[in-house]
């Protein structure tokens, strides 16, 4: 069975054909990605309506591409699966609008997908795919949660964000630093030559004894050594940026292993735009490590939004027979959507 995976939430357009062989972990066909990330670089930020006209020029073409890549027509794809939420919606609504159109012109049925299912099962993607039961640790631009994952669909939420998401942590912060949209890498990159120890920067709810995160308190400190530096900033900037990139690795950290001592579990899976920070992956490889915790990331290229983790999600939940692909092509959107919302197995 042929996948086609259409992601169109946010700021990249994605497109990827996966193939689904019984029970076997589907397989990455091919995929093709367009970052809008230079477009939206002038205004700070994504603005939502360029990210929509973006979507409709590229979604096609992508996915001819990523047809020709991988040897096969457009007739042979079996369903096709595209975000469905949550994310902007007229972004949602082009990605949705195309597998829609392509279903009914294909004749074939359409699935629509979870965005952050496709982040929580993007590592299945990679050479040494996970097995389940394991713990996630979901950090993206929108969301940070704490997750106990029992197969595909099976998802207890063990505790989430009261605020800010890590990925809005860094962005944030990077830009009171004044660094480029979107901030994270940025950060990162600037926090490899600074002290992260030379600034004391609060860690939100790291003795609360829950599982849940705030970081709008961590920005607001920043905020103020920013003021406080004024025209020093510029030669403490990379000493800030290590100090900030540390206080949110280290409550990301500490509570991944909250999460994995309460659950008694030993798999931990990254996934969403954070788990690339290297630094983040040294922490939790060297903590895990001690622990006999196996860690599992998704290939860094599939961390952040792409179109190989929708199609990945629609062909695992049609494989573990959660849901039926549909052939009404009347479409809505969740630009609002929590994952523990989706049909599970009886
Ligand atoms: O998962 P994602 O692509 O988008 C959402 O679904 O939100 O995550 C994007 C987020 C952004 O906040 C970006 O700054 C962050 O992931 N990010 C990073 C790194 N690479 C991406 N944050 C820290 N370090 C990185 N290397
Ligand atoms: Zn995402």
């Amino acid at each position: 069975m042929l996948v086609l995976g259409i992601e169109s939430s946010c700021d990249e357009t994605g497109v990827a054909l996966v193939d689904v062989q019984g029970a076997a972990v589907p397989r990455l066909l091919s995929h093709a990605l367009h970052s809008q990330i230079a477009m939206h670089q002038a205004y700070g930020g994504v603005v939502p309506e360029l990210a929509s006209r973006d979507h409709i020029r590229r979604v096609l073409p992508l996915a001819q591409s990523v047809l020709a890549e991988s040897g096969h027509d457009l007739g042979e794809v079996d369903v096709v699966a595209y975000t469905r939420g949550p994310g902007l919606a007229g972004a949602l609504l082009v990605g949705a609008g195309v597998a829609c159109a392509l279903g009914a012109a294909l004749e074939r049925p359409v699935l629509g997908v979870h965005h952050l299912e496709g982040h929580l099962l993007s590592p299945f993607l990679s050479a040494d795919p996970p097995e389940f039961p394991f713990v996630a640790l979901l950090v993206s631009g929108g969301h940070t949660q704490l997750m106990e994952v029992d197969g595909v669909g099976h998802y207890k939420v063990l505790g989430e964000t009261i605020d800010d998401a890590a990925g809005e942590a860094f962005d944030k912060s990077a830009k009171l630093l004044g660094l480029p949209y979107p901030g994270g890498p940025w950060l990162a990159k600037l926090s490899e030559s600074g002290s992260e120890t030379a600034f004391k920067l609060p860690r939100p709810l790291l003795h609360s004894g829950d599982l849940d995160f705030s970081f709008a308190g961590l920005k607001t400190a920043v905020l103020t050594q920013v003021r406080k530096l004024g025209d020093e900033l510029e030669a403490n900037k990379s000493d800030l940026a290590a100090s900030t990139q540390a206080a949110i690795v280290e409550v990301l950290l500490k509570k991944s292993l909250a999460a994995l001592d309460r659950t008694g579990l030993k798999r931990l899976v990254v996934a969403g735009g954070v788990g690339a920070n290297k630094r983040l992956r040294e922490q939790l490889n060297a903590a895990c490590a001690k622990r006999g915790v196996r860690v599992h990331y998704p290939e860094l290229h599939l961390c952040t939004d792409n179109g190989a983790m929708i199609a990945m999600a629609g062909a695992m939940r049609v494989q573990a027979g959660l849901e039926q692909p549909q052939s009404r092509y009347a479409f809505d959107v969740k630009p609002r959507w929590p994952l523990d919302a989706l049909p599970v197995a009886a």
